[in-house]
């Protein structure tokens, strides 16, 4: 039996046992190795990816419950969110490792708020921990992201 999964825009039918969580089916089954384990428990944001664009912990959350949803990796963002520009621009990571379970977070939050305080920066990326402590400069790159002029086009 499979399930269906919509994943980034395409239907994927999935082998796994429905009560694998969508981390390991999007690294070991689909190859969506940008979602990254880092504590299997719900508690380091290593694995936040969207689901119906709410940032969701993948390491605890069986395919089974994903029926119907909409579910976003960081391959989604295909590198173009104004969000990964900033990081870009404020040379956020460090190993890199909690990186895109940051990024998935700070989509979310700026979606809702596009200029977010401190205090909302806190409440929305709490749950993502960074070993290296870049979060001043997660901070500086959300509040940044949207407030950036465009890019100016080249002649
Ligand atoms: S690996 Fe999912 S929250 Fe840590
Ligand atoms: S950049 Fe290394 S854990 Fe966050």
């Amino acid at each position: 039996m499979t399930i269906q999964l919509d994943i980034n825009g395409k239907t994927y039918a999935v082998a796994s046992e429905p009560d694998t969580p969508l981390l390991w089916v999007l690294r070991d089954e689909l190859h969506l190795t940008g979602t990254k384990y880092g504590c299997g428990i719900a508690a380091c944001g290593a694995c936040t990816v969207h689901v119906n664009g709410a940032p969701t912990r993948a390491c605890q959350l069986p395919i089974s419950a994903l029926g119907g949803m909409k579910i976003t990796t960081i391959e989604g963002l295909l590198g173009r969110h104004p969000i990964q520009a900033a990081w870009v621009r404020h040379d956020v990571p460090q190993c890199g490792y909690c990186q895109s379970g940051q990024i998935m977070s700070a989509v979310a939050l700026v979606k809702d708020k596009p200029h977010p305080t401190d205090d909302d920066i806190d409440a929305a990326m709490a749950g993502n921990i960074c070993r290296c402590g870049a979060y001043p400069r997660i901070r500086a790159a959300i509040k940044d992201a949207l407030s950036a002029p465009a890019p100016v086009a080249a002649a």
